[in-house]
């Protein structure tokens, strides 16, 4: 994946779907041979699932290299729960991997979450009722709009106690004024205050000059990107959408690295799909196919532990993705929970009031009327499995044709095929 021929190389992996399509594994596959591994957008709503000899390591800020032991950085475009960032550090940590700075290291201008955030992010959601996105409720959206709104305290700020409090002032009255009107039970400035002082000196050792760091990085860097294209805050199916970009473009403006060009792009695709939260779903099946997927793929949210919605491939959508991703290479992933249907079906283009349609359309009007149109796979036997596989040439027959069909739709090659949870459950082709 890497080029050797000058001082850095750039490797890309996001998601093509709504998320969880499997980016934690490729990764930390990838990470072998990776120098620096890098986050550059969202933040503790992505949960990155790791196995390595049935271990499990479950992440949602530090960068998947780390389970490698790989140099990882959040960049600036992360917004940062600095509690969850410490809890989660700890918890690695006792499950045997070391970080230190050597290791580990933040972006000093990254954006902080407050755990005010998080309240408002749920009292958001209960006063949209029934048309609420189903966020995670990490106060996520709330980030993103007091960075937007330059309200945010950045990383750097929390070593200035003058700038700190009085950025800190400033959130909490603009909040306290407009999210909790009626509420008496009102989260309190002087324990937020008290409490990010007690954490910031648990993160200073970690915490960088992001030009300095990103200038001097030299090697194979690897991108992993957040959430997928359809979380997507200018491209996704929004409103129900995250607050950041997850597409490619956003490794542009978020890691610090001033790119011009990655060298590999690679696009993760679920074999079929998922979606967790709210929001327009066109492949979603709520029968028998749908609950198989379900309970085969253990499609059980990473952060929220909400049941994923679940349905067939969409390559209709996934063509889209790929194309605003740039992606030059697809890492299939889940390949093996197909393993025993009879058919597969796989949607190749939408009905939309008698009208054919090779895109998703923007208007949240349409989402409703989609008529997926599919096409149907024969599928493969149990026993004739891809689970475990880990030569392409051992696949069955009609996994191939399925694989072959999927490159051939979207013009784009199959690199990678993942055939199971475990890091070495994976083809490299
Ligand atoms: P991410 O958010 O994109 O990193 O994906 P998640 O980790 O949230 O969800 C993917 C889930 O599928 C995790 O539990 C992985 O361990 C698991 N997984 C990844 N690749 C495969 C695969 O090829 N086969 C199976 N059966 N599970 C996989
Ligand atoms: P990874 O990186 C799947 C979804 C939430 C909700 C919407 C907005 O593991 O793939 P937010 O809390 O971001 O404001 O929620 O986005 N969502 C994800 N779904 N995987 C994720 O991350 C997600 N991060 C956010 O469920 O629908
Ligand atoms: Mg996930």
């Amino acid at each position: 994946m890497f080029q050797n021929n000058k001082n850095k190389s750039f490797t890309s992996v996001v998601g093509l779907q709504w998320g969880d399509e499997g980016k934690g594994k490729i990764v930390d596959y990838l990470a072998d041979k990776a120098d620096l591994v890098v986050r550059f957008h969202g933040g503790d709503n992505a949960g990155h699932t790791i196995e390595v000899d049935g271990k499990v390591f479950k992440l949602s800020l530090l960068p998947s290299g780390i389970i490698r032991g790989k140099k990882c950085f959040i960049g600036s475009g992360v917004v940062v729960n600095i509690q969850s960032l410490i809890s989660e550090i700890e918890l690695v940590r006792s499950q045997g991997i070391a970080i230190t700075s050597q290791n580990l290291a933040i972006a000093d201008n990254a954006s902080i979450i407050l755990d005010l955030y998080k309240e408002v992010d749920a009292i958001n959601e209960s006063a949209l009722g029934g048309a609420k996105i189903g966020t995670t409720k990490k106060g996520i959206g709330i980030a993103y709009s007091d960075k937007a709104m330059r309200r945010a305290i950045r990383v750097c700020d929390l070593f200035d106690d003058s700038i700190l409090e009085d950025c800190l002032k400033r959130i909490f009255d603009y909040h306290l004024s407009t999210s909790f009107i009626g509420l008496t039970n009102l989260p309190s400035y002087d324990a937020a205050l008290a409490s990010i002082k007690i954490n910031r000196e648990k993160i200073r050792e970690f915490v960088v000059p992001f030009f300095d760091f990103t200038q001097k990085a030299t090697g194979n860097i690897l991108f992993e990107g957040a959430q997928g294209f359809g979380l997507d805050i200018n491209y996704g199916t929004y409103p129900y959408v995250t607050s950041s970009s997850t597409v490619c473009g956003s490794i542009f403006t978020g890691s610090g690295f001033g790119l011009t060009n990655i060298d590999d792009n690679i696009g993760v695709l679920k074999a079929y799909a998922t979606r967790v939260g709210e929001g327009p779903f066109p492949t979603e099946d709520n029968g028998s196919f749908g609950e198989s997927l379900q309970s085969i793929g253990q499609e059980v949210g990473t952060v929220t532990k909400r049941r994923r919605r679940c349905g067939a491939l969409d390559l209709v959508f996934a063509k889209q993705a790929a194309r605003l991703c740039g992606v030059n290479q697809i890492a299939l992933t889940k390949l093996d929970v197909l393993d025993g249907f009879d058919s597969i079906p796989v949607c190749t283009s939408y009905t939309i009031n008698g009208k054919t349609f090779d895109y998703i359309p923007s208007s949240r009007a349409d989402f409703a009327n989609i008529v997926p149109n599919y096409q149907y796979f024969e599928g493969w036997s149990k026993q004739a499995k891809t689970e475990n596989v880990k030569a392409f040439n051992d696949l069955p027959q009609n996994a191939v044709a399925y694989l072959k069909f999927i490159e051939e739709f979207l013009e784009i090659p199959i690199s990678i095929v993942s055939t199971g949870k475990d890091r070495e459950d994976t083809i490299l082709r």
